[in-house]
């Protein structure tokens, strides 16, 4: 199935909206319009994938420490939601499978970004995505794979060979283009903050889409969307379509 990016894909949910990488988080996302929302998938302890960005519990719960250091089970009792608002407490770390469920019901696509905890980078992809591709529908289009971890996309291209998988960077390596071809990418993910209208050009001369991490402003989406870019990932779906637009 062909991948069919769109110019606004809501980032770990709709972060400045809902707690980042819940299940309110996506429904927020969805809400306002997203046709895509972005998560950050890592493991337990004990191996259950979950979303998390951070490596430890403490910003996005009341849990301490490594998010790599508690099983499930211990982790399913912290409140991912307080931290944000009152309005959310009680919202849970939620499970990939939970994710993928809510994002068939919500009707929206994922980009799943492989966010491994310390040497963690293969068994989080491997685990990760061996679980996705038994819960996702056969009707549906895949999601997006994505990571920063070289290790971890080379481990998803042999796990799940025919789910497009997008390559993350913050600082490019020069060596990106032989990097992108050897895993196959299919998009090119770049920090937004760092681009110009060569370095676009640059990535879009390797025939790949480009989406641009994180954009919150509409100058900077118009800017980057005039360049070249294909979608770009906001914390404010409805928001920066408003400021796009003008348009509630
Ligand atoms: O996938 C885009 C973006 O989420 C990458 O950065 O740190 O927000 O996961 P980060
Ligand atoms: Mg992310």
């Amino acid at each position: 199935m062909t991948l069919s990016i769109p110019r606004l894909i809501g980032h770990r949910g709709a972060a400045r909206h809902a707690p980042e990488n819940t299940l309110a988080g996506m429904r927020e996302g969805a809400l306002q319009g997203a046709l895509w929302v972005e998560l950050d998938v890592k493991l337990t302890r004990n191996g259950v994938p979950i979303l998390m960005h951070d490596d430890d519990l403490d910003r996005t719960t009341n849990g301490h420490g490594p998010a790599a250091a508690m099983d499930f089970e211990d982790m399913r009792r912290l409140d991912a939601g307080s931290w944000f608002g009152a309005e959310f407490r009680g919202e849970r770390v939620p499970t990939l499978a939970e994710a993928i469920q809510a994002a068939q019901l919500l009707d929206i696509n994922l980009n799943l970004e492989i966010k491994p905890c310390p040497g963690r980078d293969e068994q989080t992809a491997g685990i990760a995505l061996s679980l996705a591709l038994t819960l996702w529908p056969a009707d549906r289009p895949p999601p997006l794979v994505s990571s920063f971890s070289v290790e971890a996309l080379e481990m998803a291209k042999i796990v799940a060979p025919h789910w497009p998988r997008g390559y993350l960077m913050d600082e490019e390596p020069t060596d990106w283009a032989a990097i992108a071809d050897r895993l196959e990418a299919t998009t090119i993910n770049i920090n937004a903050k760092r681009q110009s209208a060569d370095s676009i050009k640059a990535f879009r001369a390797t025939g790949r889409p480009v989406l641009a991490y994180t954009v919150n402003e509409a100058e900077q989406a118009r800017q980057l969307f005039q360049w070249g870019v294909a979608g770009v990932f906001t914390d404010t779906p409805k928001g920066l379509y408003q400021g796009l637009t003008g348009k509630s």
